[in-house]
C-alpha cells in the first residue's frame, strides 16, 4: 500500500464543504441559527419515545464539566469513573474539586464494571460517568438499577457512542445526561465540537447558560435586528459554545451518521471473520447496536506490541493504544490501591487498528492480510 492509513479518518465530502462556505458566506460565525438547527436534529435523531434536549458546546469535555456542575456535583463529592477511558473523564471531576474514584472494567467490554462499582460507593458518592468503550454500550439496565438504589447522579461518556443503540434505544436515552464528542476522529466529526443531551429541559437550559457566562437566555440574539442590548450575568459561568462553521459540518455529518456507522460496522464484520482466531476482540452482542469507533484487538501471548506496532507502521498501517488506564498515569498513580486487575491485565496486549468509514474495501483487506502476516 502507497499511502499510510491512519487509524482514524473524517469522512468529510463537498456536502459539509459547501455548507460551511455558504456559512461562512452568511455574517453569522459564532452561536446561531446553525447551531439552533444541529441541535434540533439531534434531538431528533436521538428520540426514542419522550422528547431529547441538547445543547451544542465546543467539546464533550466541557459537556461532562458542565453537566456535573449542573447537577449539583460539587467539592467534597465522590464520583465514579472507570479507569480504562481518556483522560477528559476524570479531569472534569478534578476541576470541580471532587473526588474521581477510579473502577474496574468489565474484561470482555471494556466498560464499567458495575459489581465492582457498587463496593467503591460510600456515603460521599453522588455521581458516576460510564464510558460506552469504542461504541458498544455499558450494562444501563444495570447501572439505572444502582443509581436508583443509591441516588446517584448519572452523567453517560458517550464520546464514541452516537448512533449506539442499547437494546433497542439510542444512547441518550436513559440516564440524567449525555454527552457526545464530535472530535476530529469520531464518528461525526467537527474537528472540536461536542453536546450534552438530557430529556430534562431545564438541565439543558441550565448547561447552555453556564456554557457563555452564566447570562440569561437568548445572549446571542443581542446583535440581531430583532434582539435587546440589555443581557444580564445570573451565576458564574465559562465559555463552551459551539459556533456556526462547526454546526454546518455537524447538520451534514448527523445525516450521513447511520450510513457512515454502518460501514463502520461492515469493516468490523470483516475483520472478526478474517483476522487470525490469535485475536480476541471485544464483546459485541446482536441484542445491542455496536457503532465501532475503535477497533481494539488483543495480541496473543508472544507477540510484543511495540514491535507489531512497528511493523504496522513500516507497512504503512497506523495503530494506537486506547487506554492507558487513568491509575498507571502520574498524576492519578495514588489510585492505584484499589483492584485493576482486569485493567491492568488488558492493558498488557491491547491495541487498536485503523476503522473509519471511509476506509475503502482494498485498506480494510490489506489491514488484515498484514496483521495475519506480522502475527504469523
Ligand atoms: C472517552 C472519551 N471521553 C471524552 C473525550 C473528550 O472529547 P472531546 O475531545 O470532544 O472533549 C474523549 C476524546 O477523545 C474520549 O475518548
Amino acid at each position: 500500500m502507497k499511502n499510510f492509513i491512519p487509524l482514524a479518518k473524517p469522512d468529510i465530502d463537498n456536502r459539509e464543504i459547501n455548507l460551511v462556505i455558504q456559512t461562512l458566506k452568511s455574517g453569522w460565525l459564532t452561536t446561531g441559527p446553525k447551531v439552533l438547527e444541529f441541535e434540533n436534529a439531534l434531538s431528533d435523531y436521538l428520540k426514542n419515545d419522550v422528547n431529547i434536549y441538547t445543547v451544542g458546546l465546543n467539546s464533550c469535555t466541557s459537556a461532562l464539566f458542565l453537566s456535573l456542575l449542573a447537577l449539583g456535583i460539587k467539592e467534597g463529592d465522590e464520583v465514579i469513573v472507570p479507569t480504562w477511558t481518556f483522560a477528559a473523564t476524570a479531569q472534569v471531576v478534578d476541576w470541580i474539586g471532587a473526588t474521581v474514584v477510579l473502577c474496574d472494567i468489565d474484561k470482555d467490554s471494556l466498560n464499567i464494571d458495575v459489581e465492582k462499582a457498587e463496593k467503591l460507593i460510600t456515603k460521599k458518592t453522588k455521581a458516576i460517568i460510564p464510558v460506552h468503550i469504542a461504541g458498544y454500550p455499558c450494562d444501563m439496565e444495570r447501572i439505572g438499577n444502582l443509581a436508583k438504589k443509591y441516588t446517584l447522579k448519572v452523567v453517560e461518556d458517550a464520546a464514541h457512542a452516537i448512533g449506539t443503540k442499547y437494546k433497542n434505544k439510542k444512547i441518550g436515552n436513559f440516564s440524567d445526561i449525555t454527552c457526545f464528542s464530535f472530535y476530529a476522529t469520531k464518528n461525526l466529526a467537527m474537528g472540536e465540537g461536542g453536546a450534552a443531551v438530557s430529556r430534562d429541559k431545564k438541565l439543558i437550559e441550565k448547561i447552555r447558560k453556564l456554557s457563555y457566562f452564566g447570562i440569561n437566555k437568548d445572549a446571542f440574539k443581542r446583535y440581531e435586528k430583532n434582539g435587546h442590548w440589555f443581557y444580564d450575568i445570573e451565576e458564574i459561568g465559562y465559555k463552551a459554545n459551539l459556533d456556526s462553521m462547526h454546526a454546518a459540518l455537524g447538520i451534514i455529518q448527523l445525516k450521513k451518521l447511520d450510513k457512515m456507522n454502518q460501514r463502520r460496522r461492515e469493516i468490523a464484520s470483516y475483520y472478526r471473520k478474517n483476522l487470525t482466531n490469535k485475536i480476541k476482540f471485544n464483546k459485541d452482542l446482536d441484542e445491542h447496536y455496536h457503532t465501532y469507533h475503535l477497533f481494539p484487538i488483543r495480541l496473543p501471548k508472544g507477540i510484543n506490541r511495540n514491535i507489531f506496532i512497528e511493523e504496522l507502521k513500516k507497512n504503512n498501517i497506523g495503530a494506537s493504544v486506547h487506554f492507558i488506564p487513568l491509575h498507571l498515569h502520574t498524576f492519578y498513580k495514588d489510585r492505584a490501591i484499589y483492584d485493576f486487575e482486569v485493567a491492568n491485565r488488558v492493558y498488557e496486549n491491547i491495541l487498536s487498528i485503523p476503522m473509519y468509514s471511509a476506509m475503502t474495501d482494498e485498506e480494510m483487506k490489506y489491514i488484515v492480510k498484514i496483521v495475519n502476516k506480522i502475527i504469523g
